[in-house]
């Protein structure tokens, strides 16, 4: 099988140094060979991205200019969506019903940082010496080796490539190699923008060969990561030796909470979002339901309800509202932690155990951990479709509860008490909280977390910052000559 997929280096599209097996979920079958970017190809890339950081076909462009390719780019990926959603629900996994529908908002990200480019002013200081003007400038913060995991990898690349960009810096992309094509074929819409050789470049590759080559490469100057925490301390890590700013987003074991003065009928089916859409493989999976005690067994019971109906399918098919799992690896490890959460005396409610058809296939799941709140499946984020329930009497024993993880990604609390939403939204440690909703995401919004989560936001307006140095301009307007050489100005 020969690859239509190529990797992206200096302007030029090219078969990887090998090649591996892309796996279509649903089928557990390969569907594609995918290019395999080793060494060499990672040198190539950010040397190109360095002399594009230098060369005037990019960095003599005005900032309006950058804003304009972006705009670009934005139209492009809307008019690609369709075909890229389908590459990625085939390499993925995950259902059209949703990937379509993302991609097409993925345009939206690239034309809020094309407004943006333009606006990243310095400032003049109204400094404290006779004689003497000083201003700052925003200038470009070099190479950005943007790693991303395998989920929504456009969005993921979009809310760094969107303000990298925009800042005027150039970009080595690493795609998943549990999934790159959507990523090799934005490559190709990368090109037909016209951004000038090497601004751009997109491989894909695992992770010690390929991306900790890349993330460790002396000319990298920032790291923006998506993925796990071990692979984050590796990066980690791997920064003291390049000493790159590194940001990160990892995942989260969040909460979502439910008053019993809550719409209930609304916290279950955003409780279904938070934790069955995407088949729980999303960072900001609400997988820990704290419910008050009063109203557990009824809500708990509608729940089951709500999840019984819920379309289990293949996902290429617009019906389906849930596919397989990405990974083989995934599944296994959720079956494990579900085990040992029962053995430790979780009790299931539904799903939790495998189904029986092709593909990798795991059903929804809820455990009651009333009883457990400690058990595994409480305390590890497992990036799937289990939920532990946990029930809480009193604000503060939820607070405590939401709390209680070494994660700070987001929160969702359900509630028509306005002070006590308040009083939560203060109280609960996370990057985000959703009130009386869950799982809305904006370019306006910053996205990230605290703790095990992370740290850095992408998202919003700020975000353009990160990828930026300050540059301070110092001005003598006297005509008189300096005197005294061993005194500071
Ligand atoms: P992962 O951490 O295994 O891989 C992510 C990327 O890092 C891949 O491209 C991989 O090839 C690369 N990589 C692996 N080893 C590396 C190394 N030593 N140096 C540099 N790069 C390396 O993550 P996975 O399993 O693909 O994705 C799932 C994880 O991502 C979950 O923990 C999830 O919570 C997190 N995630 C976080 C999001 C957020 O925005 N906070 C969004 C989506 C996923
Ligand atoms: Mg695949």
């Amino acid at each position: 099988m020969t690859s239509q997929f190529q990797l992206y280096i200096n302007g030029q599209f090219e078969d990887g140094s090998a090649q591996f097996d892309s796996i279509n979920p649903a089928t557990g079958q390969v569907w594609a060979k995918m290019p395999e970017a080793r060494i060499d190809e990672v040198n190539r890339a950010v040397a190109a991205a360095s002399q594009a950081l230098q060369d005037s076909t990019w960095a003599g462009l005005t900032a309006s200019q950058r804003g304009k390719l972006l705009y670009k780019l934005a139209d492009l990926v809307e008019k690609a969506a369709p075909q890229l959603a389908q590459y990625e629900t085939s390499d993925t996994g995950k259902i059209i019903r949703e990937t379509s529908s993302q991609i097409a908002y993925v345009a939206e990200y690239y034309r809020y940082y094309a407004g943006i480019a333009d606006k990243l002013e310095g400032s003049y200081l109204p400094i404290d010496k006779q004689d003497m003007q000083a201003w700052t400038i925003r200038e470009p913060v070099g190479v950005i080796a943007a790693i991303v995991p395998w989920n929504s990898q456009l969005f993921l690349s979009a809310v760094k490539l969107g303000p990298a960009l925009a800042a005027g810096c150039t970009v080595v992309l690493k795609a998943s190699e549990e999934g790159p094509t959507p990523l090799l074929a934005f490559a190709r819409l990368v090109h037909e923008a016209g951004f000038p050789t090497g601004v751009v470049n997109v491989i894909t590759g695992f992770g010690p060969e390929c991306g900790a080559v890349l993330s460790s490469h002396p000319d990298v100057a920032h790291v923006a990561f998506t993925g796990g925490p071990e692979t984050a301390r590796h990066i980690v890590r791997n920064s003291a030796e390049n000493l790159a700013k590194v940001s990160l987003e990892l995942g989260g074991k969040s909460p979502f909470i439910v008053f019993a003065d809550a719409d209930l009928q609304s916290a279950v089916n955003a409780q279904v979002a938070a934790i069955f859409a995407a088949t729980g493989q999303s960072c900001v999976a609400g997988s820990r339901l704290l419910v008050e005690a009063s109203i557990k067994d009824e809500f708990v019971q509608r729940l089951i309800e709500r999840v019984q109906t819920i379309k289990i399918g293949l996902p290429e098919d617009m019906a389906t509202e849930y596919g397989p799992l990405c990974t083989l690896g995934q599944r296994e490890k959720i079956e494990q932690v579900v085990a040992s959460s029962i053995q430790q005396g979780a009790k299931l409610l539904t799903g939790g155990k495998s189904l029986p058809r092709a593909g990798y296939y795991y059903p929804p799941t809820i455990l009651d951990c009333s009883d457990v709140p400690q058990a595994d499946c409480v305390m590890t984020e497992l990036f799937g479709p289990v939920l532990s329930v946990v029930s809480f009497s009193s604000e503060a024993e939820a607070v405590q509860k939401a709390n209680n993880t070494p994660y700070g990604l987001a929160a969702g609390v359900f509630t028509n008490n306005l002070n006590r939403a308040h009083r939560m939204t203060k109280a609960i440690r996370s990057g985000i909280v959703w009130l009386n909703t869950y799982r809305a995401v904006s370019p306006l919004a910053p996205f990230g977390g605290h703790g095990l989560s992370g740290h850095g936001r992408e998202g919003g307006s700020d975000a353009v910052l990160d990828y930026t140095t300050t540059k301070t301009v110092w001005l003598r307007t006297s005509d008189q000559p300096i005197d005294d050489p061993f005194v500071m100005r």
